[in-house]
């Protein structure tokens, strides 16, 4: 089959890959030109575990290509699927300003029996106007269906070569069967294709994100009541989750959740229930609780040192939004590092992936590390944002040599209260309690 990927972002190029990758002839399409050239090299814009071997391989195989020509991508495609961004807009809704902007442009393209199909997060009812937008464009009917992307950054593969489900929403069964058949080497396991209307389709992406985010801001939010409470969120967390109607995922307490879906997500289905003059109580409630976690860890810091912060030495570890990425945006280090630089901290941070994209965004305002330890001399205190399975089991006692005095913000929980007190260090975590070190 013929494809055509518009956006070769995290979702566009994986979905293209994995096309590719299952034998389809797919080539993915950006208006970034410096992105075009470097993937027809072989070179990766972004960070995600096993893209790049698999992208060389489809690339030498020549059943991926890389262009800035839409026309020339559109015109032999059957399947043309749209994975431009979608941000947020000033209003908190979804802005589509590069989905119409490709529509325009692909429409007289088409060939008569292409099918658009909508990857990106869109508002409910998109499918529909993008339908009457080509028809307008081309004077004739145009098929458009929607398949939401579920993949998580930092596992996009393996989500996308062996999904939980595939969701599509389509008008017509012949619509159906021919994203059946291009989804089926992945759906070998007996794992659902669902097919619905685009409407519903489109709602179930902004549904199953709003209740991810739900959870956390839920966790969160009790974490934060533990510490009042001399509870440990860790316990609680452990003697609800063997519970089956509740379970363990994302309920792990943390500084707040970021990334490019949750945050603008939410804040879009919140302006679709105002549209219709519904008030979004949850949502908003959801939303509100992420701001105030996301500074959290600042707030901590702030404490400890009783606000005298100026001139200290800080190291941040972890600055992407989760780990296995370098994806930045929305991260809750970023909200640490503006208030720590705003209160006139030196700041000195590492991350595995997201050096590079930090230091576009911040230059010479932070001292960047290739090496966790290396951020450590003379620090006053680490921050763990991220949790990166290499700040698991760190050497305490090298730490502490490095570290001007041994204090840890620890915003994932990932070490026992118990043992950094042994260590020596003074410990605050999440919805545990702080400790002092010194032996116990
Ligand atoms: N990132 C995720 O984990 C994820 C998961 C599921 C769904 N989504 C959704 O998928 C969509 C894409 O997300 P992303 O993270 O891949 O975005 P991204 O910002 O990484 O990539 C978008 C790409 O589209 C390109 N682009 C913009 N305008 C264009 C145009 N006119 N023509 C051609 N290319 C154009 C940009 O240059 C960029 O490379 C969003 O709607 C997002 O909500 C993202």
């Amino acid at each position: 089959m013929k494809i055509a990927v518009v956006g070769t972002g995290y979702v566009g190029l994986v979905t293209g890959t994995c096309f590719a990758e299952s034998g389809n002839d797919v080539t993915c399409i950006d208006i970034d030109q410096a992105k075009i050239a470097n993937l027809r090299e072989g070179k990766l814009p972004i960070y995600e575990p096993g893209l790049a071997e698999l992208v060389r391989s489809n690339l030498s195989d020549e059943r991926l290509h890389f262009t800035t020509d839409l026309a020339a991508a559109v015109r032999p495609a059957k399947l043309i699927f749209l994975a431009v961004g979608t941000p947020s807009a000033d209003d908190g809704s979804a802005d589509l300003t590069a989905l119409w902007t490709v529509a325009g442009q692909l429409a007289p393209h088409l060939r008569p029996d292409a099918i658009v199909v909508t990857k990106s997060t869109v508002p409910v009812g998109t499918a529909a106007k993008l339908a009457a937008r080509l028809k307008e464009l081309t004077g004739r009917d145009c098929e458009v269906a929607s398949n939401p992307e579920f993949l998580k950054e930092g596992a996009a593969l393996e989500d996308f070569m062996k999904p939980d489900r595939v969701v599509v929403g389509v008008r017509k069964p012949e619509t159906a069967a021919v994203l059946r058949d291009l989804y089926a080497p992945f759906l070998r396991t007996e794992k659902p294709f669902l097919s619905m209307s685009p409407e519903s389709a489109e709602m179930t992406k902004y549904v199953a994100n709003a209740l991810l985010a739900t959870k956390i801001s839920f966790i969160n939010e009790v974490a934060n009541l533990c510490e009042h409470m001399v509870a440990d969120i860790n316990d609680v967390r452990r003697g609800i989750g063997h519970d089956r109607r509740i379970g363990f995922a994302f309920l792990f307490p943390g500084p707040g959740y970021g990334g490019s879906c949750f945050p603008k997500d939410v804040r879009a289905l919140q302006a679709m229930a105002r549209s219709f003059d519904v008030q979004p109580r949850l949502l908003a409630a959801v939303d509100e609780v992420n701001v105030g976690q996301k500074q959290v860890l600042f707030a901590k810091v702030h404490r400890h040192f009783h606000g005298n912060l100026k001139g200290r030495k800080i190291a941040v570890w972890g600055l992407a939004f989760k780990p296995q990425t370098d994806d930045i945006r929305e991260s809750p280090a970023l909200t640490l590092i503006d208030g720590l630089l705003a209160a006139g901290c030196v700041v000195q941070v590492h991350d595995p992936e997201a050096n590079a994209a930090t230091q576009r965004l911040y230059g010479d305002k932070l001292t960047y590390s290739e090496h966790p330890y290396t951020a450590l001399p003379g620090a006053d205190a680490l921050v763990v944002v991220t949790d990166w399975k290499e700040f698991q089991r760190p050497d305490l006692e090298y730490m502490k040599e490095l570290m001007r005095t041994p204090v840890v913000f620890d915003g994932r929980n990932l070490y026992e209260p118990a043992v950094m007190q042994a260590a020596g260090f003074t410990y605050h975590s999440i919805g545990r309690q702080p400790t002092i070190g010194g032996t116990p």
